[in-house]
């Protein structure tokens, strides 16, 4: 007999045989009769061995949770009262002939059921078993479900996908290099890829116009929740491309995807600019689900006394926010609150309270009132509409630490007063990033990455490098940023002009990736592109809380795998061979 899959068996084919294969999630004896849950990869089944048949009766007397049983059966339906509404399954059951005990299994480290009891550890130590857990088994089969969607929606639009090296040379691209040292040639080191963009920018100098592929990339930084040492990316560039055609081929594909997989439509996704982002949320991924917003007032403390806003009221760097809830907020929470931007180097956090927001003058509670104006404080009750039952916020400092320390404000006080809908799904575009960062130091580094184009050119460039706006755009979903991209540069003056403002010249750019320079030289279309994060993506398609929970086999936090024990020591011999020596860590 062949086996049949039990979500293949249905309720017209009572009376009808089956063979059926998978382990047994729960065993039940209930005295006369055992009863045994199945579950294959696609559903559960209920399997009852009945007394009459003694030698079946004793053999299952032996099996346990979690062996793996071939059974044939009869199909019934299960009497009433008996029936398990939330099964497809349930209102059936496999009266079994004959069971086939195909592998035994030790008692389980933990039981699949209470994964959540257990801590990650032991579900990543043992991840083939917590792999069988249907919310693992679904996050899996969604995973692979995008791929499949990505790959038709690309090619059906005349995308080709190409396989560029992991193992390549190393480049300065941000994060820090995984290494591979090279056995053939001493104290040579390969690089695994952070990403292909080097090698996607030459293939469309290879004359590839549209291309795609579905990457890992490899990152030594620190790891998060939503971040991983490996992670996989949809890698995407086109040549002859403008950013509105990037952002709408984008679109499409994200709103095909969750419209494929969840049944859901999106209207256009907004577009906010960079420094409208940072002005409005402090920071450019907000949760835009989250309807807090900053709320400028430097203006309104120009000639204050109140030393804490008057300094950075005068600092040209400095930025002063008001922060509105439209909740009293009680003192212990402030206090909390007072802590939790401490950690994103605020000094502190001024705050007031309206008790009565038609009387001013007594009608408002806050250990700061005393240092205000009656203008400051019509001012800010003016353009912060203040109600009474308000409580307001203050972020005074570096704008970098305001950004900071306000912005993630804001999202905990979303979390906090449970201000986000935790259903819903609210895409947003941030656009005209700047080129380059500056530190508090005043140093810049690429906000992108050094081969992004500007958006005024080489003389705009030249003039003011600081401000200079990139052609560049991120794809944010939930307070997440889920796609990065840009237009590139296409001329080798201006690429030399971007590496020179990192402080690269023209001798150590050569160096460091002549090979590209070199290429940039033989006709380099117009080219832009975009790459996704797709574990992230599917994180929060599949609403989880970790990236690990979308990957088969992640890392831990601490960027070790707890299966199979890596990173590991290698063998004297091994390293040898690499012309290596280690160096043992002071202790
Ligand atoms: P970027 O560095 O922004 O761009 O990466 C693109 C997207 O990849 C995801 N991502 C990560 N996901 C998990 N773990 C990580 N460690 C990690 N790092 C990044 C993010 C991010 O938006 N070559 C450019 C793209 C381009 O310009 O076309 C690039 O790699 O979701
Ligand atoms: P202080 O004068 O330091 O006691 O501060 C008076 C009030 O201003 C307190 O409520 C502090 O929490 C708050 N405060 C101090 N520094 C800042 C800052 N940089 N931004 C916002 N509030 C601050």
């Amino acid at each position: 007999m062949e086996r049949t899959q039990i979500k293949n068996i249905s309720n017209n084919e009572i009376d009808s045989s089956f063979l059926i294969s998978g382990w047994v999630e729960k065993v039940r004896d209930h005295g006369g009769v055992i009863f045994l849950d199945i579950r294959d990869a696609s559903g559960l089944m209920q399997v009852v061995v009945e007394p009459d048949d003694k030698e079946l009766f004793k053999k299952s007397e032996s099996i346990r949770m979690s062996y793996i049983l071939e059974v044939t059966g009869i199909l019934r339906k299960r009497p009433e009262g008996t029936i398990n509404e939330s099964l497809t399954s349930g209102e059936l059951e496999l009266v079994s002939k004959e069971i086939d005990i195909l592998s035994k299994s030790k008692p389980l480290p933990f039981q699949l059921d209470e994964h959540a009891k257990v801590g990650e550890e032991v579900r990543l130590k043992y991840r083939y078993l917590d792999l069988r857990r249907p919310e693992m088994q679904s996050n899996l089969k969604i995973r692979s479900q995008v791929n499949h969607i990505i790959r038709s929606h690309l090619i059906e639009d005349q995308f080709i996908e190409i396989e560029t090296p992991m193992m390549a040379r190393a480049t300065p691209e941000g994060a820090r290099d995984f290494l591979v040292p090279s056995r053939l040639y001493n104290q040579k080191f390969y690089a695994l890829t952070q990403s292909p963009q080097l090698f996607k920018q030459m293939l469309m100098i290879g004359g590839f116009e549209k291309y795609f592929q579905i990457v890992r990339c490899f990152r030594d930084e620190d790891t998060r929740k939503d971040r991983q040492p490996e992670f996989t990316q949809l890698d995407i560039e086109l040549s002859f491309i403008t950013e509105e055609e990037i952002l709408n081929i984008s679109e499409s594909l994200i709103k095909r995807i969750f419209f494929e997989t969840l049944n859901i439509e999106f209207d256009e996704f907004q577009r906010i600019k960079y420094q409208e982002a940072i002005k409005n949320y402090g920071s450019d991924k907000p949760d835009l689900r989250n309807p807090l917003k900053l709320v400028d007032v430097k203006d309104i403390f120009e000639k204050s006394s109140f030393k804490v806003f008057a300094d950075p009221a005068q600092n040209e760097k400095a930025r002063i926010v008001a922060l509105k809830i439209e909740q009293e907020i009680s003192r212990n929470k402030i206090d909390e609150y007072t802590k939790f931007v401490g950690n994103f180097g605020a000094k502190g956090l001024a705050y007031i309270k309206v008790n009565d927001s038609a009387d001013l003058e007594n009608g408002l509670q806050s250990p700061i009132l005393k240092f205000l104006s009656k203008e400051e404080i019509s001012g800010l009750a003016e353009r912060l509409e203040l109600s009474t039952g308000d409580t307001v916020f203050f972020g005074a400092d570096h704008r970098n630490v305001v950004n900071d320390s306000m912005g993630s404000l804001r999202e905990k006080l979303g979390e906090d007063l449970n201000l986000i809908d935790q259903e819903a799904y609210k895409f947003g575009w941030i656009t005209d990033f700047p080129l380059f960062e500056e530190d508090i130091q005043g140093n810049l580094s690429p906000s992108h990455h050094p081969f992004t184009a500007s958006q005024g050119g080489i003389t705009a460039l030249r003039k003011d490098p600081a401000n200079a706006v990139a052609k560049a755009y991120d794809l944010i979903l939930n307070g997440s940023e889920i796609g990065g991209g840009s237009l590139r540069i296409n001329n080798l003056d201006e690429q030399l002009e971007v590496l020179s403002i990192l402080g690269i010249d023209k001798k150590e750019a050569y160096e460091k990736f002549g090979f590209f320079l070199e290429a940039l030289s033989y006709g380099c279309p117009p080219h832009g592109g975009i790459a996704f994060g797709l574990d992230r993506l599917i994180m929060l398609l599949c609403k989880q809380e970790s990236i690990r929970d979308v990957i088969a086999f992640p890392k831990t936090q601490s960027a070790t795998c707890l299966l199979s024990d890596a990173p590991s020591l290698i063998d004297k011999d091994q390293l040898d061979m690499l012309s290596i020596k280690v160096i043992e860590e002071d202790k």
